[in-house]
């Protein structure tokens, strides 16, 4: 993982006026170009809604909060930006991207390199690629050279199951090397997720009982107040398995799973996520999966105070829409480390609280002195790490309460970012950006962890397939999601030795 400035390269933003643009990228390289992380850059943005670079800068500054909430910087970083208006769909289009890039390029004194950054709808990955190639602007080489290279990000989601990403794939290393592929999953830039390393192998206190010994459960869980926004007519073609689990869940299961790698070289730590990404247990039958996973649609309820509608009346939803908003299931990771424990897995749109989340519960002693004493009965060793929002982490474990005679609680240790280091954490995209620009790509996903990724979620899929279909809507809007869910997680008796019962947490 680099440290290192970028300077006199080239970003190159397809769907520059677009949503993402707005109100992820514009922003990250604004404040990357604060902190001086990026000197002396060109960025171009292309897109067809601005007639020029002054109508284009008007069109930004209207939109992106930075702009209004610091406007002297704003002022002085948009001088980097260049703007090109066009289509990107004829050989022609990027032909004159070609030129203007040159032009610019040459006026501006910038060349080490260029990255063209793909914030445009998925149909176009494949499409972009074959014309940048075309017209001489992607030259096969080593993604990691310091100058000369060119490299593309690609936005989620990569492709709709394994052979539609296969597919892509194909395309892609038709004009690139590997190392010049960045698939972005923008929960690997987050500072709480890449802690999950640290705080995993930095400390000589946790790996000991990190395994299957002492660790009796695992709940990864992304809830999400908000539901489908302007997105539903993506969303009604990928719903909560696709759009979430088969990337940022399994990015965390990987995480919260992987065998310490041999070194913080990229290569070494995916080559460690995908042996678990490999292990995971394929559901057999559409049984196996009906046993394994809940699905769930949110219908009319209160979130946070406010009446919402179901999300089969949101805008372009069908009203008979079967799309999941809400998923939840029971992995298991066949390896050595990890034989046996559940990994329960939830994700939810319109769910009672955001919140991002990996608890790992441990065992219970093997002896309970406590037993029957009519004090505390189960006490919660919990690990929880906090991926958002009030990043940190807590540890839930008993303590005698003061007083006569042995009385238990649950009490807990609490580390918060904003208690301990005062300062703001840095948006995911800004470090994702960044890496990208320095060739690094350890926060990226490599294609066999997208290939494994999908063959999981296939086989979900497949199994929902074959079953009847599900009665939705089955959770209200604003509630923690289908009851049903509770049968994932482990009871008494089904792990040995003891094991104190939680439900699915809530905060
Ligand atoms: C995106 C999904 O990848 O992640 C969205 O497409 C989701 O549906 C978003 O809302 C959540 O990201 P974050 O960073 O807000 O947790």
């Amino acid at each position: 993982m680099n440290g290192d400035i970028v300077r006199k390269a080239t970003f190159v933003m397809f769907g520059g006026t677009g949503d993402l643009a707005l109100r992820k990228l514009l922003p990250a390289l604004f404040h990357n170009w604060k902190h001086k992380l990026m000197v002396e850059c060109l960025i171009v943005a292309v897109g067809r809604r601005c007639e020029d670079l002054p109508d284009y800068l008007n069109y930004i500054n209207e939109r992106v909060d930075e702009a209004k909430e610091d406007p002297a910087a704003w002022a002085e970083f948009s001088k980097q930006i260049g703007y090109h208006r066009g289509e990107i769909k004829t050989t022609e289009d990027f032909q004159s991207l070609r030129e203007k890039l040159e032009e610019l390029e040459k006026e501006r004194g910038v060349g080490v390199g260029r990255l063209f950054y793909y914030a445009v709808a998925p149909n176009y990955f494949a499409p972009v690629t074959e014309q940048l190639a075309k017209v001489g602007l992607l030259q096969r080489g080593d993604g990691r050279a310091l100058s000369g290279w060119s490299r593309i990000v690609v936005e989620k989601p990569f492709g709709h199951d394994k052979a539609s990403a296969q597919q892509l794939d194909s395309t892609l290393r038709s004009h690139l090397n590997e190392s010049q592929i960045f698939r972005i999953d923008h929960y690997l830039g987050k500072e709480t997720v890449q802690n999950v390393l640290a705080f995993r192998f930095a400390n000589g206190l946790f790996e000991p009982v990190w395994n299957y010994k002492y660790v009796a459960s695992v709940q990864i869980t992304v809830a999400e107040s908000i539901g489908v926004e302007d997105r539903a007519d993506y969303y009604e073609s990928t719903g909560a398995l696709r759009d979430m689990m088969q990337n940022h869940l399994m990015q965390l299961l990987a995480f919260t799973a992987m065998e310490p790698p041999i070194s913080l070289d990229a290569d070494e730590i995916r080559d460690e996520k995908l042996k678990v990404l490999k292990a995971i247990r394929m559901p057999q039958s559409a049984e196996d999966v009906e046993r394994n996973t809940i699905r769930g649609q949110y219908g009319p309820g209160k979130v946070q105070g406010k009446d919402v509608v179901s999300y089969r009346q949101e805008e372009k939803v069908s009203p008979q829409s079967n799309t999941p908003t809400y998923v939840a299931t029971r992995v298991y990771v066949d390896n050595w480390r990890w034989a046996n424990v559940p990994f329960c897995l939830r994700h939810g749109k319109r769910m009672a609280k955001r919140g991002t989340e990996i608890a790992i519960q441990f065992t219970t002693p093997p002896l309970s002195l406590f037993r029957g004493t009519g004090i505390l009965e189960h006490v919660n060793n919990t690990l929880v790490l906090r991926i958002q929002p009030n990043e940190g982490i807590t540890l839930h474990f008993g303590a005698k309460t003061p007083g006569v005679g042995m009385k238990l609680a649950n009490v807990s240790m609490d580390f918060t970012y904003e208690e301990e280091f005062h300062q703001e954490i840095p948006e995911a995209y800004e470090r994702l950006l960044l890496d990208a620009m320095l060739g690094d790509p350890t926060l990226f996903m490599r294609s066999d962890e997208v290939a494994s990724m999908w063959q999981w979620a296939d086989a979900i899929q497949s199994g929902w397939d074959r079953l009847p279909p599900p009665n939705f809507p089955n959770y209200p809007a604003g509630s923690w999601g289908p009851p049903e869910a509770e049968c994932l997680l482990p009871h008494a008796g089904e792990i040995a030795p003891g094991l104190c019962p939680i439900g699915w947490r809530r905060w």
